[in-house]
């Protein structure tokens, strides 16, 4: 099978990544996803949306949450520092292409596919009390890929249990190129791309095909992508169609994105399990301070430091994984040590870590300040977002009608 990188190659520097709007953010959401967006929006074109129409697949009987839920989510981003100077924020049912790719998608992905997403059993059985028996579900990754694909995005920022989806992204748009990516004059028009670099570079393109057509050689593979690149008398469509040619398939129409994993932070809830909305062990991003000093000062600790001349380990205790996120090498040092050696009780030990937390807090609360006292503000962001998406997204659909045959003129 080919690797991706080979196929993205051509692909641009967009990054893309949606979220549901399924509740407040915790400090979960913000060490596994968010600084990781934050990170990305300075060398990458970066996509960020709200997927709503992904939040309807499971939470079909709460519409009225909704509304709430996307304007705190997207507040929620920009006080972690998500830039829409940077990046474009946007809604998913705001750009309606979303559902019209992912209908043309419908017709070329096999249902064996669909069913055979791990997500799709393991949802339906975590959420027994909802039918998830439905068509919307199990389109969810399809859909997913239909957000992808829109943008061309080279780069799928997710966590792991998302990998999946992407990987069958890659495979849909595979299956969709082969099947579209064939215009009727397609063969002329890479021979004719072919000739325009002239002679002695189409010679060694047709070797380099032949080779890689013929006995699968990698290396003749790569050397071909490389000379493609440098050409610079062809244009991207040419260069495109090229690779296409190369690897004896249709021009690549969709390009397969790739996964970029995040290294999720190992972020314990209040009561040591993964935090996480459905435990109500949060911290939420925009919590009272109040409420968070007084959250962090009750979790329970290493259950062998009964009294405090009790010795702990620190690796039995949840406090510990919040100073492996948040203390600087020196309070980790202070805290592990002074754990064994019994020098001081819990309380002592958290302390630094509540001042580390609220510090942090204050930063995000202010930067949310000024949505919080003026929605309209938000409601700006996302439109002009929205707006930008749009324009990328009815350019693909542009090319995407072309390919089906629905571009009637
Ligand atoms: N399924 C993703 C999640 O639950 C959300 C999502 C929808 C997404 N569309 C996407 C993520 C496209 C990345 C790219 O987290
Ligand atoms: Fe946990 Fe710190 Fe108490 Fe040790 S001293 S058990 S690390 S809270």
């Amino acid at each position: 099978m080919r690797s991706s990188s080979e196929n993205s190659a051509l692909a641009n520097n967009r990054v893309l990544s949606g979220m549901r709007p399924t509740g407040r953010l915790h400090l979960g959401h913000y060490h596994g996803v968010l600084k990781n967006w934050v990170r990305m929006q300075k060398d990458y074109e970066c996509f960020y949306f709200v997927a709503d129409w992904h939040a309807l697949t499971t939470h079909y009987d709460t519409p009225e949450t909704m509304n709430e839920h996307i304007w705190e989510m997207v507040i929620d981003w920009l006080a972690a520092g998500v830039d829409p100077e940077q990046a474009t924020l946007f809604i998913q049912s705001r750009i309606p292409e979303h559902a019209e790719l992912h209908l043309l998608l419908s017709m070329v992905t096999p249902l064996g596919w669909l069913e055979r997403v791990p997500s799709f059993k393991d949802q339906q059985r975590k959420l027994h009390d909802k039918d998830l028996s439905t068509y919307g579900f199990l389109g969810y990754p399809l859909l997913q890929a239909a957000d992808i694909l829109m943008y061309r995005a080279a780069h799928v920022p997710v966590g792991e249990d998302q990998v999946p989806h992407v990987e069958l992204t890659r495979e849909i748009a595979r299956r969709f190129n082969y099947f579209f990516g064939r215009g009727p004059n397609f063969e002329i028009e890479a021979q004719q791309a072919i000739k325009q670099m002239g002679g002695k570079t189409a010679k060694s393109f047709s070797r380099l095909k032949q080779l890689f057509n013929e006995k699968g050689d990698r290396e003749a593979h790569a050397q071909g992508i490389a000379l493609i690149l440098g050409q610079q008398n062809l244009n991207q469509t040419q260069k495109d169609q090229l690779v296409g040619f190369l690897e004896g398939r249709g021009k690549a129409i969709l390009p397969e994105p790739e996964a970029l994993l995040t290294e999720a932070a190992k972020m314990p809830g209040l009561d040591g399990q993964k935090m996480s909305n459905s435990y109500d062990n949060i911290i939420a991003l925009r919590d009272e301070p109040k409420r968070v000093e007084q959250s962090i000062r009750v979790m329970p600790t290493d259950p062998a430091r009964v009294r405090i001349t009790d010795p702990g380990d620190p690796d039995k205790c949840p406090v510990w994984q919040l100073h492996l996120v948040y203390s600087d090498e020196d309070t980790q040092a202070w805290a592990s040590s002074g754990c064994r050696a019994a020098s001081f009780g819990c309380l002592e030990c958290k302390q630094p870590l509540i001042e580390k937390v609220l510090e942090q807090q204050e930063e995000i609360r202010q930067r949310a300040q000024p949505y919080e006292s003026n929605p309209e503000r938000v409601k700006e962001v996302i439109h002009a977002g929205c707006q930008k998406a749009r324009t990328v997204a009815v350019e693909t659909m542009e090319i995407v009608r072309e390919a089906v045959g629905t571009a009637y003129k």
